[in-house]
C-alpha cells in the first residue's frame, strides 16, 4: 500500500508514473512539526532497525549513524566526513521492528539525520515535498511497490555490458588505437573505449577536433566492425562563442538559464565562459536533447554526460569581482587576515549556494530559482537526450548514463558513481552503494573501476575487478596524470584476461536477471537481510551481495588479504573460478567461513534450489557464444531459468526470453 502527503508546493518532478491523490492526515508513523525552513518528519527507530536506501550516498549499505543531504554536488574528494554526492535519491528503507519504506520527493535540498544528532532519531527534513509512504509484505516487496510507482527501469543496449576503458587523457586517434591494440595484443577483453572531454573541439559539446580525430565515423566503424564502441562525454554547459551554432541558436530561442532579469546567466566550466541549457523547460529540453544527432550521425551510440549536477567552477560576475578583489592588493603588504581576506574571494567560487540563488527556470510549473530544482538538472540534461533518441530511432537502445541523477532519471539512463579514488576505502564503498541504487531503479550503474584519483595498484585493480563483474556498468576510468591503468600494461595479465573472462561468461546470468529486474521492480543486488531477513548476523553484514536470484559474493577488499571471513547464510554451493570454464565447487553449511581467495581467481556462491548458466569466455559481448551453454546446479530436481534471448539491440526483442528446464 502507498499513501501520499503533500507539504507546501512541490515542484513537478515526474520522479512516479502513477497519479495518486494525497491523503489528508499524519503521514504515520512519521510525526511531523513545522520548522523555520520547512517540515521534518520523525521516526523513533528500534535499537535494532536498519536504515537502507538513499542510493548514492556515503557510508555503508545500513545508513544509520550518520547525517545526510541530498543535494547533487561535484566534489571529487570523497572522504567520509562529506553527507552529499552526485545524485540525490530519496528513498529510504526501514528495516526492522517496522518495515516499511518512504520516499520524499522533491526538487531541492533534502536532510536524512540518521541516528547523527539523536542515535535512535531519525527525522528528515524538506520543504515543499510530497512524502510516499509505503508498506508491504517485506523488504523486497516494498522495494518493487516503490519501483512500480517510479516505472521501469533502463535497459541498455547488451554490448553495454561489456569491458570499457576510459581515462581523460587520450586526446587523440593515435592514443584511442594503442589502447586498442593493446588489448587486442594481450587477448583481454574490450567492448568499448570512451571519449572524455579531449575529442571536443575547445570544450564545445557536439563537436570533434579534426586535428585530432581526423575521420570519426570512419574510426568509430572500424571499431565497431570488431565489437568495439567509442563513447564520448557530453558536458551540460554550452560555451559562449560567436559562430557557435548550438550557442546561438539556444540564445535566439531562449533556452538557456536566466538571471533575475532575464538575461543569460553564465557561468564557468572547461571551455570558460558558458551557459547551461534550461533543461526543466520540455522545449529547450528536447532541444538540447536533439543536439546528439550530430554524433550519432558519425555511428555514435553510447554517450555519458557529465558536469550537470550542475558544476560550476564560477559564476561570470562573481569572479570578476575577486579578481577586482585581487587587484586593488597588488603591491600591498598583506598582513595575514587581509591575505586570508583577499585569496578567500577565490576559496566559495565553485558550486555556490549564491551563484545556485541567482539563476531560474521556465519550468511548465512556473519560473524557479535554480536552488529548488536543482537536484533536477542532471535527470533532466539526461532525459533530454533520452527523448530525442526516441524520436531518432523509436526501437534503438543506446547507451546512456549520468553522473548526476534524480529518481526518474531511472527510467531513461543509468548513472555512474563519481570521481573517486584508488582507495581500498572506495572498492568497499562501491559494494555497499550497490544495493541502495538498485532500490532507487538505478540498475545500470557502475563506479569508475580502480579509481578515477589517485594511484592505484596491480593488487587493488584485480580486487576491484573481481567485484566489478558483478556490477552491470564495468568500466575502469581514471582523471588525468593519474598512473596508466589499461589492463594490458599490468604484470600478471593472464590473471585480468581470465578475471574478466568470467565476466563474459556469466553474462547470460547476469543480463537476464537485470532484465527481469529493470522490468519488474527487483534488485539485482541485494544486502543479504533482503533473502534472510530472520537472520540478525545477515543484517549486520555489509561487504557481500546477492546478485541476482541464484547467487551470493563475498568480494575481498583489503590491501594483501589473501582470503576473507565469509558469512554464509545458508546452505550454498562454494564456486571457486580461475576462468569461466575452469572451476571447482564445494558445499558449505550455513556458517562462517575464512576462505582462501588468490589474486587471480573469483569464488562466489549458489545458492541451494537454483542454477546459473555460463557460457565461454569471449573477447567482446558480440561474440558471446550463448547457444553452448553450461550449468551451474544446486538442485535435486528439475528446475526452471528464465533467460533473455533478445537481439541485445531493440526495445521490441526485450519480451524474448526462453525457459530451460536444468535437469540436476
Ligand atoms: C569530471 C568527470 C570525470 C572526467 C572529467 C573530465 O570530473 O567526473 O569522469 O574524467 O570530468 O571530463
Amino acid at each position: 500500500m502507498i499513501k501520499k502527503y503533500t507539504y507546501g508546493k512541490p515542484i513537478q518532478t515526474d520522479a512516479t508514473v502513477i497519479p495518486l491523490n494525497a491523503t489528508v492526515g499524519m503521514p504515520a508513523p512519521f510525526t511531523v512539526t513545522e520548522t523555520e525552513t520547512g517540515v521534518q518528519f520523525a521516526y523513533a527507530m528500534d535499537r535494532d532497525d536498519a536504515v537502507f536506501g538513499l542510493g548514492e550516498q556515503l557510508r555503508g549499505m545500513n545508513k544509520r549513524g550518520w547525517i545526510y543531504e541530498s543535494w547533487n554536488y561535484d566534489d571529487p574528494s570523497i572522504t567520509e566526513g562529506r553527507s552529499c554526492l552526485y545524485g540525490a535519491h530519496n528513498f529510504i528503507l526501514i528495516f526492522g521492528k517496522k518495515t516499511f519504506g518512504a520516499f520524499f520527493d522533491c526538487g531541492g535540498k533534502v536532510t536524512f539525520d540518521i541516528g547523527y544528532s539523536d542515535p535512535d532519531l531519525l527525522t528528515v527534513c524538506a520543504k515543499d515535498v510530497d512524502v510516499y509512504v509505503i508498506e508491504g509484505e517485506n523488504a523486497l516487496d516494498i522495494v518493487k511497490k516503490f519501483r512500480t510507482l517510479i516505472g521501469p527501469s533502463y535497459i541498455p543496449p547488451k554490448w553495454a555490458f561489456g569491458y570499457a576503458q576510459s581515462k581523460w587523457g587520450y586526446k587523440c586517434e593515435a592514443d584511442i588505437r594503442t589502447v586498442y591494440e593493446g588489448y587486442r595484443r594481450e587477448d583481454i577483453p574490450l567492448d568499448m573505449i570512451y571519449l572524455d572531454i579531449d575529442y571536443m573541439q575547445d570544450y564545445k559539446d557536439f563537436t570533434v577536433n579534426v586535428e585530432r580525430y581526423p575521420d570519426l565515423p570512419a574510426l568509430s566503424a572500424e571499431l565497431k566492425a570488431d565489437g568495439v564502441y567509442l563513447v564520448p562525454i557530453i558536458d551540460a554547459a554550452v560555451k559562449v562563442q560567436a559562430g557557435y551554432s548550438v550557442y546561438e541558436e539556444g540564445v535566439e530561442k531562449g533556452y538557456f538559464c536566466t538571471d533575475k532579469e532575464g538575461e543569460p546567466f553564465v557561468i564557468g566550466v572547461w571551455p570558460g565562459d558558458s551557459l547551461l541549457p534550461d533543461v526543466l523547460n520540455p522545449a529547450a529540453r528536447l532541444w538540447f536533447g536533439s543536439q546528439y544527432k550530430a554524433l550519432l550521425d558519425q555511428g555514435i551510440e553510447g554517450f555519458w554526460n557529465d558536469m550537470n549536477e550542475p558544476a560550476i567552477f564560477y559564476s561570470k560576475t562573481r569572479l570578476q569581482s575577486a579578481l577586482g578583489e585581487v587587484a586593488k592588493a597588488v603591491g600591498k603588504n598583506l598582513q595575514v587576515e587581509e591575505f586570508n581576506e583577499v585569496t578567500g574571494n577565490f576559496h566559495h567560487l565553485a558550486n555556490s549556494l549564491a551563484d545556485y540563488d541567482s539563476f531560474y527556470h521556465n519550468a511548465p510549473d512556473g519560473r524557479h530559482v535554480h536552488t529548488d530544482a536543482h537536484n533536477l538538472y542532471g535527470y533532466n540534461m539526461t532525459r533530454g537526450a533520452a527523448e530525442y533518441f526516441e524520436e531518432y530511432a523509436p526501437d534503438r537502445r543506446f547507451l546512456l548514463f549520468s553522473r548526476s541523477s534524480y529518481i526518474g532519471l531511472h527510467r531513461y539512463a543509468g548513472i555512474w558513481t563519481g570521481d573517486n579514488c584508488s582507495w581500498w576505502s572506495h572498492l568497499k564503498h562501491n559494494i555497499a552503494m550497490m544495493p541502495g541504487l538498485d532500490m532507487c531503479g538505478f540498475l545500470y550503474a557502475g563506479a569508475d573501476l580502480g579509481g578515477h584519483g589517485d594511484r592505484t595498484t596491480e593488487e587493488l585493480m584485480l580486487r576491484w575487478l573481481a567485484f566489478g563483474i558483478f556490477e552491470p556498468l564495468l568500466r575502469n576510468h581514471a582523471t588525468q596524470g593519474t598512473r596508466d591503468q589499461e589492463f594490458y600494461i599490468f604484470k600478471d595479465k593472464k590473471a585480468f584476461r581470465n578475471l574478466l573472462g568470467i565476466r563474459y561468461s556469466i553474462l547470460p546470468y547476469l543480463y537476464s536477471e537485470f532484465v527481469t529486474c529493470a522490468k519488474n521492480g527487483g534488485m539485482l543486488s541485494r544486502p543479504l537481510c533482503f533473502d534472510y531477513p530472520d537472520d540478525a548476523r545477515a543484517r549486520t553484514v555489509e561487504d557481500q551481495l546477492l546478485i541476482g536470484d541464484s547467487i551470493m559474493i563475498a568480494p575481498v577488499i583489503e590491501q594483501n588479504a589473501r582470503g576473507r571471513y565469509v558469512y554464509v547464510p545458508a546452505r550454498m554451493k562454494m564456486i571457486r573460478m580461475k576462468a569461466g570454464d575452469r572451476y571447482t565447487e564445494r558445499i558449505v553449511e550455513k556458517g562462517e567461513y575464512y576462505i582462501e581467495v588468490p589474486l587471480d581467481e573469483i569464488v562466489f556462491f549458489l545458492k541451494e534450489g537454483k542454477v546459473m548458466p555460463l557460457a565461454k569466455p569471449a573477447k567482446n559481448v558480440a561474440s558471446l557464444d550463448e547457444e553452448h551453454l553450461t550449468w551451474l546446479k544446486f538442485i535435486s530436481e528439475p528446475t526452471q531459468y528464465r533467460i533473455c534471448r533478445d537481439d541485445g539491440f531493440s526495445k521490441s526483442s526485450l519480451e524474448n526470453f526462453e525457459t530451460v528446464t536444468v535437469e540436476p
